[in-house]
């Protein structure tokens, strides 16, 4: 069994975004905010709630909004510092703390999520490390999604999937495992395949974007080949590994939002808005009232 830590988080974010053209078009969609804040930096405070620092970004051209976020701006800071306007400064610094580095690895051609995270292999190195979408903002009340993830791995010391139950109509959007029950909220994961029609599913039980991965997946990754879509899928590459090593799926606690798509974009913005301290009362009232007058 492993007794190492999880220090890195492998990001991708290379992809186009093209489910939310024209927004996408010169903005990265990772940079779309919830309410004040872009999908990224979530994914990224998930990671750092989780003890990891060393941050991973398999990026694009035209993603250096990311690297800009993540990056003082003196200009800003001196802005805000001379106008007295201490709490907005507090947030913009807090955005990139102390301790965490960021690095940042070019995906060359947009060949798949599974090519994204073998990107990630010559900062990885021989270490396990998790591998977070930000497309799947999950709100987890009090324990982040991959701290409970990573205090897992401390216990079993093996590869493992965050998982949710979807529609079984859906599961054509979504790396599907077949699974035996295993105490609480983990199973041990049988199979796993890429975004298979209802028909061809093992069950309904989904792979939603939080991985922590043995470094023995990227020699499957080197060598997977093209799957669905035409993509390096990393869940081809998860399969190859399940031959060698036992990967658990763990129902994680919290919700998911699905937020590279539209629908769910606009429920995590009225969710997450409602939840905010300052606008949580206005907006609340702000609903009821269009609700009213629109029934
Ligand atoms: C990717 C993975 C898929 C996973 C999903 C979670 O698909 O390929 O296995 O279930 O993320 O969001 P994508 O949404 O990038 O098409």
């Amino acid at each position: 069994m492993s007794e190492k830590k999880i220090k890195k988080a492998v990001f991708p974010v290379a992809g186009m975004g093209t489910r939310f053209l024209p927004a996408t078009k010169a903005t990265p969609k990772e940079m779309l905010p919830i309410v004040d804040k872009p999908l990224i930096q979530y994914a990224v405070e998930e990671a750092m709630a989780a003890g990891i620092t060393e941050l991973v970004f398999v990026t694009s051209g035209s993603k250096r909004a990311i690297e800009n976020h993540f990056d003082r701006n003196y200009e800003l800071e001196n802005q805000l510092r001379k106008q007295e306007k201490h709490e907005l400064l507090e947030i913009v610094r807090a955005v990139v703390p102390k301790g965490i580095s960021y690095i940042y690895v070019r995906q060359p051609q947009a060949l798949g999520l599974g090519h994204a995270v073998l990107c990630a292999r010559p900062v990885v190195g021989e270490e396990p490390f998790a591998v977070i979408l930000a497309d799947d903002l999950i709100d987890d009340g009090s324990d982040g999604c991959l701290n409970q993830m990573v205090r897992l791995f401390e216990a079993e010391g093996c590869s493992l999937l965050g998982v949710e139950e979807v529609d079984p109509a859906e599961t054509r959007n979504y790396g599907i495992v077949s699974h035996e029950p295993l105490e609480g909220r983990l199973c041990r994961v049988r199979d796993i395949v890429e975004k298979p029609e209802p028909a061809q599913a093992p069950s309904n039980l989904a792979v939603v974007g939080r991985y922590i991965l043995t470094p023995r997946i990227f020699d499957f990754l080197e060598k997977v080949g093209t799957g669905a879509g035409g993509e390096i899928q990393l869940t081809d590459a998860i399969a190859g590994l399940l031959q060698e090593e036992q990967i658990l799926a763990y129902r994680f606690d919290g919700l998911r939002y699905d937020c590279g798509s539209k629908l769910g974009y606009l429920k995590a913005t009225v969710e997450f808005a409602l939840k905010h301290p300052k606008l949580q009362q206005p907006f609340r009232d702000y609903l009821q009232r269009f609700c009213v007058v629109k029934e």
